[in-house]
């Protein structure tokens, strides 16, 4: 059942909190209204250079560590941007580094934000590690294809936990979400919004790249919203609830912030969730802007 409490299989509330292009000073002030409006689950990552903010909102909020499910992520390195590839103890050390700027002692689920490195399995044999020493409940990946993930299976080692992608009408991930749901790995969505126009829309943000892939989505969001009374951004986090992912959004404004957990008042009938499934077109826009989609430029993994 999706209700306002109800949480996935690792125990994560259904609607989580984005912290993805906010500064440390806007995440404070964003996670703050997030966890006043009532987000329990907030995602950060290693690679957002602003844990600490969102570490000083959590602190300051003053809830009990229970009620909160915190994910992060490894930034993995990725040769071809020079950025050096993390070996298993820098992996260890990352998240030591990360739960000091996040002020806890664990998070409750750690990825690999994405295949970038050939260390990927040494990073994942890390985060097993991670996990038996408690210093996060559950370990998962990100951006990580079916080959990816039979990988890490071929290799014998513990399987993710969950799988972070960008999941909305216009990238459906059809048999991913069916390979996920095999493997019993939580699906959880990231960029619901991306179809929308308002999507990363200040300059700079890369909400115009490939916009023209979005009218059909966008007459067809309108039309249902409209019928159903909620905004566009209301029904596509609903869609992604309904296909049973956790589904993740930012903003920065208190009044989104509050509209995007409001998911619970409405459900989409099946003739309108048909409709926005026959969008598909399996073009993801997130990482777009830097020309590429991260679950296919996994290098090759030299054993
Ligand atoms: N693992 C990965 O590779 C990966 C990639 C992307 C994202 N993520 C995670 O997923 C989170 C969510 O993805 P996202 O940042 O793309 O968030 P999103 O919620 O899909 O989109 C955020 C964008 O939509 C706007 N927006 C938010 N609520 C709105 C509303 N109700 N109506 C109209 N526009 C609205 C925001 O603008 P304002 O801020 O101006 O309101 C912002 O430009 C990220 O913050 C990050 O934590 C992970």
């Amino acid at each position: 059942m999706i209700t306002t409490t109800a949480k996935n299989r690792i125990g994560m509330p259904l609607v989580g909190f984005g912290t993805y292009q906010l500064s440390t000073g806007q995440a404070e002030v964003a996670v703050t209204a997030a966890l006043k409006a009532g987000y329990r689950h907030i995602d950060a990552a290693e690679g957002y250079n602003n844990e600490a903010g969102t570490g000083r909102a959590i602190k300051d909020a003053g809830l009990q560590r229970q009620e909160l499910f915190i994910t992060t992520k490894l930034f993995p390195g990725n040769k071809l941007w020079g950025a050096p590839e993390k070996t298993y103890v820098q992996t260890l050390d990352t998240l030591k580094k990360q739960l000091k700027d996040l002020q806890l002692d664990h998070v409750d689920l750690y990825l690999i934000h994405a295949p970038l490195s050939e260390l990927r399995l040494e990073q994942w044999n890390a985060l097993v590690e991670l996990k038996r020493l408690g210093l996060t409940k559950h370990i998962g990946v990100s951006n990580y294809n079916e080959a990816l993930i039979q990988e890490i299976l071929d290799a014998g080692m513990p399987q993710p936990e969950a799988n972070q992608i960008e999941f909305h009408p216009v990238c459906a991930q059809v048999s991913l979400t069916q390979y996920m749901n095999a493997h019993t790995i939580a699906p959880i969505a990231y960029s619901s919004l991306a179809p929308l126009s308002a999507w990363r829309a200040d300059e700079g943000q890369g909400g115009d790249v490939l916009a023209e892939l979005k009218n059909e989505c966008q007459e067809a969001a309108r039309d249902i919203a409209s019928k159903l009374r909620v905004t566009e951004a209301k029904l596509l986090l609903r869609w992604g609830l309904q296909h049973g992912y956790a589904v993740l959004t930012k903003s920065n404004k208190p009044e989104r912030i509050r509209e995007n957990l409001n998911l619970f008042d409405f459900e989409i009938p099946e003739v309108d969730m048909v409709a926005l499934n026959r969008l598909d077109r399996s073009q993801a826009f997130a990482w777009a802007s830097n020309g590429m989609n991260p679950m296919e430029v996994a290098p090759p993994l030299h054993r």
